[in-house]
C-alpha cells in the first residue's frame, strides 16, 4: 500500500521529490492524465514501473521537465520546428520525440535512438519537477498510472483503484484533483524534415501547421491492418488498449441494461444507465475516462457510444474510442 498525500504543500512536494530521488515511485497528476513517476536516470526505479504497470519492458517512457532548461541533456539536437512547438506549447499537452543524448539510456528510450520529453501543464506535477531539480534529478519517466492496457487514470482515487495492489508502502500518490484535459498528450515525432503525430491529443494538427508552416503527416494507419512493428513502441496506439472490462460499442442503438456516453444533446434512450452527458467536445474528453470506469463500477456488461464528430479534441476522443472498442 502506498501513501496518499491530498494536502500537496511545497514541504510535502520537497519530501515526494525526496522519494524519487531516493528510487521510489510518485504518482502525481498532469492536466492530461497521471502519471506514475520515477527518476528517469535511475534503471532499477524506471524497472519498477514496468513492473508495477506490468508493461513489456521494451515500451518507451516519456520523460517530464519542469523546464525548457532542462531538455538539453537530454537531446542531442533539435530541428527549429521543433523549438518553435517546445516554445508555443509547453508546458501543455504536447510530447516531442526527439534524438536522444547519452543521458536517455535504452532503459527509458525502449533502445531507440529517439527520447520522448514533455513539460506538464499542471501546478502540482510542476512543483514536484521542480523540486526533483533541485535535488540534482534530471527528469522524472511517467508513464499514464494505469495497468498496461487499461483505462488511463484522470483522478488519484482513480490511480489508487489500478495500482494500489502494487504500490509499496515507500511509493506515494500525490492528489491534485480531476484532469482538466483527460486524454493523453499529443505525441509528435520531430526527428524527420516534417512533424508526424503519433498519438492525437490537445494539441491538434492545425496548432501544429500553424506554428511550424509546415505539413503535418499523420500516423491514421496505426489503426489499419498494415500496422507497423516500429509502431507497436507506441504502446498507445496498440488496438486493445484504454479498454474497460465492460464491451464497447460505437455509434450504434444500445440495448437494454447497457451503458450510454454521447453529448448532452442526445437523449438517452429508454432502458439504459447514462454515463456522462458532457456538454461540449472538452467536457467529453476531460470524463471520458471516468465514465468507462463507472461502467465497470456499475458491472455493466456493455457501455454504447456515440462518439463527437469534427476535429482538435473530437479526433483524439475518437482514436481512444476505436481502441477501447476492439476490447482486451
Ligand atoms: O499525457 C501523457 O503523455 C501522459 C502523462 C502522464 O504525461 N503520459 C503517457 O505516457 O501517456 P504513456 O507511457 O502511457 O504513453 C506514452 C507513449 C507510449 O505509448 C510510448 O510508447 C510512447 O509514448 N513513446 C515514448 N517515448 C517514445 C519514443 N522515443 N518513440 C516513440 N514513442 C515513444
Ligand atoms: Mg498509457
Amino acid at each position: 500500500m502506498s501513501q496518499f498525500l491530498s494536502n500537496c504543500s511545497v514541504d510535502a512536494l520537497a519530501t515526494a521529490a525526496q522519494s524519487l530521488k531516493g528510487g521510489s515511485l510518485v504518482a502525481f497528476p498532469t492536466e492530461t492524465v497521471y502519471g506514475l513517476g520515477a527518476d528517469a536516470t535511475n534503471a532499477s526505479a524506471v524497472a519498477r514501473i514496468y513492473e508495477v504497470k506490468g508493461r513489456p519492458a521494451d515500451h518507451p517512457l516519456i520523460v517530464h521537465i519542469a523546464d525548457l532548461k532542462y531538455l538539453e541533456q537530454w537531446i542531442s539536437d533539435i530541428s527549429e520546428y521543433a523549438i518553435a512547438l517546445a516554445r508555443e506549447f509547453w508546458p501543455g499537452p504536447m510530447t516531442l520525440i526527439l534524438h536522444r543524448s547519452k543521458l536517455a539510456k535504452d532503459f527509458i528510450t525502449g533502445g531507440q535512438d529517439t527520447v520522448g520529453i514533455r513539460i506538464p501543464d499542471n501546478s502540482l506535477a510542476l512543483g514536484l519537477l521542480e523540486a526533483f531539480h533541485k535535488l540534482g534529478g534530471a527528469g522524472v519517466a511517467a508513464p499514464s498510472a494505469n495497468r498496461f492496457g487499461q483505462v488511463s487514470p484522470t483522478t488519484a482515487n482513480a490511480v489508487q483503484e489500478e495500482l494500489g495492489d502494487y504500490l509499496s508502502d515507500t511509493d506515494l500518490v500525490l492528489d491534485g484533483g480531476q484532469s482538466v484535459i483527460g486524454v493523453e498528450s499529443t505525441i509528435i515525432d520531430c526527428t524527420g524534415e516534417l512533424p508526424r503525430i503519433l498519438r492525437p491529443g490537445a494539441i491538434s494538427i492545425e496548432m501544429i501547421k500553424e506554428i511550424t508552416g509546415l505539413e503535418v503527416s499523420e500516423s491514421t494507419e496505426m489503426n489499419s491492418d498494415d500496422f507497423k512493428q516500429e509502431d507497436i513502441r507506441v504502446s498507445g496506439s496498440l488496438e486493445n488498449h484504454y479498454a474497460p472490462k465492460a464491451k464497447v460499442f460505437l455509434d450504434q442503438i444500445p440495448v437494454e441494461g447497457s451503458g450510454f456516453i454521447a453529448l448532452e444533446s442526445i437523449n438517452t434512450p429508454d432502458g439504459v444507465m447514462r454515463l456522462a452527458a458532457p456538454t461540449s467536445v472538452e467536457e467529453y474528453a476531460r470524463v471520458l475516462y471516468s465514465a468507462l470506469r463507472e461502467g465497470d463500477h456499475q458491472n455493466l456488461d456493455s457501455i454504447y457510444i456515440t462518439q463527437p464528430t469534427g476535429d482538435g479534441l473530437a479526433i483524439a476522443i475518437r482514436d481512444r474510442l476505436s481502441r477501447s472498442a476492439k476490447g482486451r
